[in-house]
Formats: structure tokens, C-alpha cells, sequence
């Protein structure tokens, strides 16, 4: 059946998170569909960043180290974002970027396992790919593909995304957390387009070792740090190769030689970017009461909408059928990049992938049905009326 406008002011209307909207600072005329590559800013984040350049910074100068909490920044994101993945508040240090954070994590499972190998499939991220390749070449370990068994005698770390950044489909983490106990084996999970977007349970999953992205649904900012995650029963056997001074369990004492910090606190190695830090955490203040799983059935139902209103197109999705799908929809199209160009002189913001791969994501807390529902139809329009062709929108490649 095909959805009409007015059920999707109906369903807006009966939208439990319908308040979130006007804590964004999103422009006029503009559907934002790319939160789940940079999240639009919080009003909040926009003013936290002013008062923390020019007050905090201008002001209070170095004492805002102490003064204004800067030190514990790291922690105090983390204890927000431990909630959103069902860890505890101190299992979780915002630091570094994924790339950084998963070679840290990595290299430490490694050295805690010297005949281990190391896994990742060939469709990952390609950063979790490189940053694979790069260690194993580093640590003169293996680099494996999922499916190939053996070649290692003491276990394989490997890393999976739980949302996969094109299909969407969701991964079965308990599931992958049983296997890998029973083989002696570990898995890193890449939470980038997860968090804030799906309800992910890290303790009832079994997961021990996770990494995401503070830039995408959790919207702090271009660049914003990342996280990462060690449960509380595995960190102290773990010593990160990056062994800098804010790992230190005693940073201020300025000892000569290096002692980790105890839990997740020893991934931490230089000095934080305080100004990203101070966004994110005002950013995160967004989530403090949402319920994830409602936020995950909202983003799932945005993304029906938007495929059983483009349905009359005919365009192959992105996700397998039959999968448990992220906060995205994926349609393939041999000119998308094209059609992405024409959407986005209509306010319409999505990205593109190549080959052919046109993204559509779902920011549950920000987005609204009706924005959805106009955001299908002018697809549908631009596909129908050929606008795409226009030599405007002839271009090698859209931006992020
Ligand atoms: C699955 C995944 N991992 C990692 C990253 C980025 O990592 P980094 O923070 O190192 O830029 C992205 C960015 O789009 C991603 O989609």
C-alpha cells in the first residue's frame, strides 16, 4: 500500500521523540538524510562550543584543566555513551579517531596472544581493512578473511561492523560473541553506525571490545573523538602500544617510566582535543532519556516509509532480504551520483557510495515522517522527470 502524507503527519504526530526536533540546529528547507555520516549540531553543542573557546578557554585559561572539568572530558563522554551500548560508565574512553583506536585495541589483543592472527572480511569499512593490513604487516602476524579457517594456533582477532555502512544490515553479535568464545578467539565490533542508532546491548551480547565513530548519529561535530570499549574483566591484561602520558595511571606525577592506567583510562596517549570533547558531551546530552530501542523502531519505520513510498521504482536495495536492518536505506542506481547532486539542489541531503550506491539515513531523534515521506517523492520526481541528466549535476563524485 502506498503511504500517504497524511498518515505520515499522523505518525508524527504520535512521535515519542517529536520534542528532539527543535534541539537541533538544522537550516531551513533543508531534509537532512546524512546524520549517519556527520550529525547535524545541537543547539546545544553550538553553544557549548562558544562558551568553551571563549569563556573556558579565553578566561580561565589553563585553570580550566581543573576548573572546568576539561581533564575528565575523555571519561564523562564515555559514561554517556556507555549507556547507548549497554556498557558500564567506566568501560567506555572517548579518545582518538576509529582508525587510532582500533590499532590500539588490536595491537594490545595481539600481544596479549602471540600466535594470533588477525580477521576482517573483504566488504569492512575500509579503514578497519587498512588499519588490519597495516598491523599485520607491522606485527609480522596474518591477516585472514572471515572465511578461511586454521592459519593460526592461539586464536584470531577480528573486526566486524555491527552495522554495516552499506548494506545496514544488522549483525547477529551474540551469536558472533558464542563462536568466538568457544574458538578462543575475540571480536572488536565497530559500533560507527550503530550507536545512537540501534539498541545494542554489549553485556547481554557477550561483547568485550568495541569502537565507534562521535561524528555520526551521535552528532559531535566533524572530526568529533571516538570511543572505545573494553569490558571491565579484560583491560587490565591489556597494555596499549601507544603508551603516552594520558594513559599513565599517574599522568601529573611525571615519573620516568610508564604505568598504565587501570580499566579502558590506559587507552587513553596524548591530550584530549578539549573543543571536540566539549561539543560531543553536549551533543550526548540529546540521548539522556531516550529509550534506544523505541529510537531504533522509529529509524527502521522512517526507512520502510521511505522504501514503500520509492517502491514503485524498482531500484535494488542495499540490504539482503530478510535482515535486520540499521538506521539506512541503500538503493542502487547506476547514475546515483547524479541523482544525489539533484537532491541536494532541493534541500535534500543524502550521500553517495560507488559504484552505484545512493544513502539514505535516518536520524531517529531529528528527522520527522513528513520530511521522510517529501524526501521519497522527490526522488521518485527527479527519477521520473530525468532532472538527474542535467549537466549541473554531472559530476565525478559528491563530498563525505
Ligand atoms: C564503519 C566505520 N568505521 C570507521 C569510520 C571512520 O573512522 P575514523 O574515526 O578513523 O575516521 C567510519 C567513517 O565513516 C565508518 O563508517
Amino acid at each position: 500500500v502506498t503511504p500517504t502524507r497524511a498518515e505520515a503527519l499522523r505518525l508524527d504526530a504520535e512521535d515519542p521523540f517529536r520534542e528532539k526536533r527543535a534541539l537541533f540546529a538544522l537550516p531551513e528547507g533543508v531534509i537532512y538524510l546524512d546524520g549517519n555520516s556527520l550529525g547535524p549540531p545541537t543547539k546545544a553543542a553550538l553553544a557549548r562550543l562558544e562558551t568553551c573557546a571563549e569563556m573556558e578557554w579565553g578566561e580561565g585559561l589553563i585553570r580550566s584543566w581543573d576548573e572546568a572539568g576539561w581533564i575528565d572530558l575523555p571519561r564523562r563522554c564515555g559514561a554517556k555513551i556507555a549507556p547507548l551500548i549497554g556498557a558500564e560508565p567506566d568501560e567506555v574512553l572517548v579518545c582518538d579517531s576509529v582508525s587510532v583506536n582500533l590499532f590500539k585495541l588490536a595491537a594490545a589483543l595481539l600481544a596479549d596472544a602471540p600466535g594470533a592472527a588477525l580477521v576482517v572480511a573483504e566488504d569492512e569499512f575500509p579503514t578497519d581493512m587498512y588499519i588490519f593490513e597495516g598491523l599485520s604487516r607491522f606485527a609480522g602476524r596474518p591477516l585472514l578473511r572471515p572465511s578461511e579457517g586454521g592459519g593460526a594456533p592461539q586464536g584470531r582477532i577480528e573486526i566486524r561492523s555491527c552495522v554495516h555502512y552499506r548494506s545496514a544490515a544488522i549483525a547477529d553479535m551474540k551469536a558472533a560473541e558464542a563462536a568466538a568464545r568457544e574458538a578462543g578467539d575475540a571480536v572488536i565490533w565497530d559500533l560507527s553506525h550503530a550507536a545512537g542508532a540501534i539498541a545494542i546491548d554489549v553485556k547481554r551480547a557477550g561483547a568485550r571490545f568495541a569502537v565507534g565513530c562521535g561524528y555520526k548519529f551521535l552528532n559531535g561535530g566533524p572530526g568529533a573523538p571516538a570511543f572505545l570499549y573494553v569490558a571491565g574483566d579484560c583491560a587490565g591484561r591489556l597494555a596499549q602500544p601507544i603508551s603516552g602520558w594520558m594513559g599513565h595511571a599517574a599522568p601529573f606525577d611525571f615519573a620516568p617510566t610508564y604505568r598504565p592506567a587501570g580499566g579502558v583510562a590506559r587507552f587513553a596517549a596524548g591530550t584530549p582535543a578539549i573543543l571536540s570533547l566539549a561539543a560531543l558531551d553536549a551533543a550526548l546530552d540529546v540521548y539522556a532519556d531516550v529509550d534506544m530501542a523505541a529510537a531504533e523502531r522509529k529509524a527502521r519505520a522512517l526507512g520502510d516509509l521511505f522504501l514503500a513510498r520509492t517502491e514503485s521504482l524498482s531500484l535494488p536495495s542495499a540490504t539482503p532480504p530478510g535482515v535486520r536492518r540499521g538506521a539506512q536505506v541503500g538503493l542502487r542506481f547506476a547514475r546515483g551520483c547524479e541523482v544525489m547532486r539533484a537532491l541536494a539542489a532541493r534541500g535534500i541531503i543524502g550521500d553517495f557510495r560507488p559504484p552505484d550506491l545512493m544513502r539514505f539515513g535516518f536520524s531517529p531523534l531529528c528527522l520527522s515522517y513528513a520530511e521522510v515521506f517529501d524526501a521519497a517523492g522527490a526522488l521518485c520526481d527527479v527519477l521520473a522527470t530525468e532532472e538527474w541528466r542535467d549537466p549541473r549535476f554531472a559530476a565525478p563524485r559528491l563530498a563525505r
